[in-house]
């Protein structure tokens, strides 16, 4: 999720890039750098913080800078290494004569590096990314017959994982190379001037002509043309699009929101969360920044989960996931609760920390709760380098990029895939065969498939939006593995809408708030055939006899349950334990929906902060 950006022309490049990269900053804004051109000249400027932060400090080498007409800028979200000034990009080899900048992940970055290390190579920084830059060094030292483009086609054959990729070296100062897999980038056409970029954003305002790179692909950009190729050195013949967005379109990837940008992200998120992790083929799963504790969080008497609100909700799930496969009791606690009530942990417990921002308060006290009492902490967290991410022992990223929408949303879902992970890599040799996490894996790999189809429903669920935004309360039910999904819906509508939302486990309905409904109630019924369907089904009956009007999320195929309620929403079928990564969303969609259809604020609701710095 990180921005880059280029050019190559006749304008100054350097205020060319800053201006470029604040317009990327939405993209993840923890460091930022450029790489200028000025005839044989490379010069590097990179450190932690925003865009402006390294434009103040570049004012003083203006001077130096003035005369450079190509560059390569990045802002940074960090997935590997924490926000730092030598894991900034760009990043140069040894003798400072190649930069690159990357987006993207390299999974078998470890591999390459020990190669590279063994051929005497020294890696400055804790990123995956500057293995590019060895890599094409190496290759180019092998063969100086080479150019700056074949070094790199042939560095990118050796490299697995996604990438949006630009090149720049003093030895051919006249071009930048690119290269696209898995990771956007744009090429904006100017007259005698291209621009390059992660997307439209810092391009549309020079020019409105752009190409889009495909995957496989890699670009040589001069000031006289720019010539497209495939990995395998084939020309492609491309077509040149015309921009009719505005920019505030384009940061969002042309949705309204990004609330909804980010729902719709989340495809992308679960194979992110899996990338480089789990290898389907050989049944492979590991997580890397647990890897060395593993046998310590097997052997704890109890895991104890804290976090807060959304986060929360995952933390359950988690709670749910771990005891049903690993069968390792689990307790899960509000981080403000846990940090006041004097709780019972010690050294024999494992005590996880769930966070996307990383910064928030009661969570990060409870994590120092439970140290000071002894437990090992781990955590998992969204934002690399974070105060929660440090201060743990050991922890898990989720890599779902930066979320600006206020209401937690992606970061929910990749939370849910990472303790399932979590809890498959538990039960690795004490519960379950290798064969039967392989399925459970296999289940996993088409969730970014399913949740695409039912973010096909979109509009399905915003005219069920229309006919219930009225409404004065709602009440979410689900058993089981979908109760906690019944919360999270709950609390997406009330933040966002301002409408009072409960969730319940179903079977509670009867034990008080069954007397809440009448004919004014909508009562959201997750009921995906599990082992909880029938009686979700009774819970229906008791609800439709009160006249409360039912909408049901249910699986596809199941006609008994369209006879009983106003409204269903199909989902794909899938076992119990997944379930949730896919019941939430239709949840996210109705509450976003109910909630603009009102005139709210989705990105900002009233009150709220993207992160509780405060208890
Ligand atoms: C709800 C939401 C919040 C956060 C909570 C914890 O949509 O975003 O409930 O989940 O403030 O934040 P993190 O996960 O950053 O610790």
């Amino acid at each position: 999720m990180c921005g880059i950006v280029g050019y190559i022309g006749w304008q100054e490049a350097s205020p060319l890039l800053l201006k470029g990269l604040k317009r990327l900053e939405y993209r993840g804004y923890d460091s930022a750098g450029i790489a200028l051109l000025n005839g044989s000249t490379l010069t590097v400027m990179k450190q932690k913080g925003s865009v402006s932060g390294l434009e103040k400090d570049t004012l003083v080498l203006r001077a130096s800078m003035q005369g450079a007409t190509a560059g390569i800028g990045h802002t940074r979200w960090a997935t590997h290494g924490e926000p730092s000034d030598r894991n900034a990009h760009p990043h140069l080899n040894a003798a400072g004569d190649i930069a690159i900048i990357h987006n993207g992940i390299i999974e078998n970055y470890s591999a390459l590096k020990q190669e590279l290390v063994s051929e005497g190579y020294q890696f400055l920084s804790a990123t995956d990314s500057e293995v590019l830059v060895h890599l094409i060094d190496w290759i180019w030292k092998q063969d100086p017959l080479l150019d700056l483009e074949s070094a790199t086609r042939s560095a990118l054959r050796h490299v697995e994982g996604a990438y949006g990729l630009c090149v720049v070296s003093s030895r051919e100062p006249d071009k930048i190379v690119v290269a696209r897999k898995g990771s956007p980038l744009v090429i904006g056409i100017g007259l005698g001037e291209f621009f390059i970029a992660s997307d439209a954003a810092p391009i549309v305002e020079h020019t409105k002509k752009v190409v889009y790179l495909a995957d496989g692909e890699l670009a040589v950009v001069r000031r006289g043309g720019y010539c497209v190729k495939s990995i395998e050195n084939i020309e492609q013949q491309k077509t040149v699009t015309e921009l009719d967005f505005t920019l505030e379109k384009i940061e969002k990837g042309g949705f309204e929101h990004f609330m909804l940008k980010e729902i719709f992200e989340q495809p992308e998120v679960v194979h992110d969360v899996m990338r480089g992790r789990v290898r389907l083929d050989e049944g492979w799963l590991r997580l890397g920044g647990i890897a060395d504790y593993l046998d310590r969080l097997k052997q704890a008497k109890r895991i104890v989960i804290c976090a807060c609100g959304t986060s929360w909700h995952a933390a359950l799930l988690g709670e749910y996931l771990i005891e049903e496969f690993a069968r390792i009791p689990v307790e899960v606690d509000y981080a403000s609760e846990f940090r006041y009530r004097n709780p019972l942990v010690g050294v024999e417990d494992v005590v996880i920390v769930i966070s996307q921002s990383g910064e928030t308060a009661d969570t990060l006290a409870a994590l120092r709760t439970a140290k000071e009492k002894g437990a090992m902490v781990m955590g998992i967290c969204n934002v690399v380098g974070s105060t929660i991410a440090r201060e743990t022992v050991c922890g898990m990223y989720t890599h779902a990029g930066p979320e600006i929408g206020v209401a937690s949303t992606k970061a929910f879902t990749a939370q849910v895939a990472m303790l399932y992970m979590l809890a498959l890599s538990l039960s690795k040799g004490r519960t379950m065969s290798d064969s039967e996490i392989t399925l459970h894996l296999r289940e996993l790999s088409e969730i970014p498939e399913k949740v695409a189809r039912i973010l096909e429903l979109d509009s399905q669920i915003k005219l069920i939006a229309e006919r219930f935004k009225d409404a004065k309360n709602f009440l979410y039910l689900g058993r089981g593995f979908n109760f906690p999904v019944a919360l999270e819906g709950a609390l997406k509508l009330k933040e966002i809408s301002y409408i009072h939302a409960e969730g319940y486990p179903a079977a509670e309905m009867k034990h008080g708030p069954i007397a809440l409904i009448d004919e004014d109630m909508p009562v959201i019924i997750l009921a995906t055939r599990d082992n909880t369907y029938a009686k979700i089904l009774s819970n229906i009956e008791e609800v439709r006899s009160r006249k409360g009007r039912v909408i049901a999320i249910a699986s596809e195929g199941d006609t008994e349950v369209s006879r009983l309620t106003e409204e269903v929403i199909y989902i794909p079928q899938a076992s119990g334990p997944i379930t949730p990564l896919l019941t939430v969303v239709p949840l996210q969609l109705l509450a976003y929906h109910i909630a603009t259809l009102r005139g709210c604020n989705v990105d900002r609701p009233r009150n709220l902060a993207k992160s509780v710095t405060v208890e």
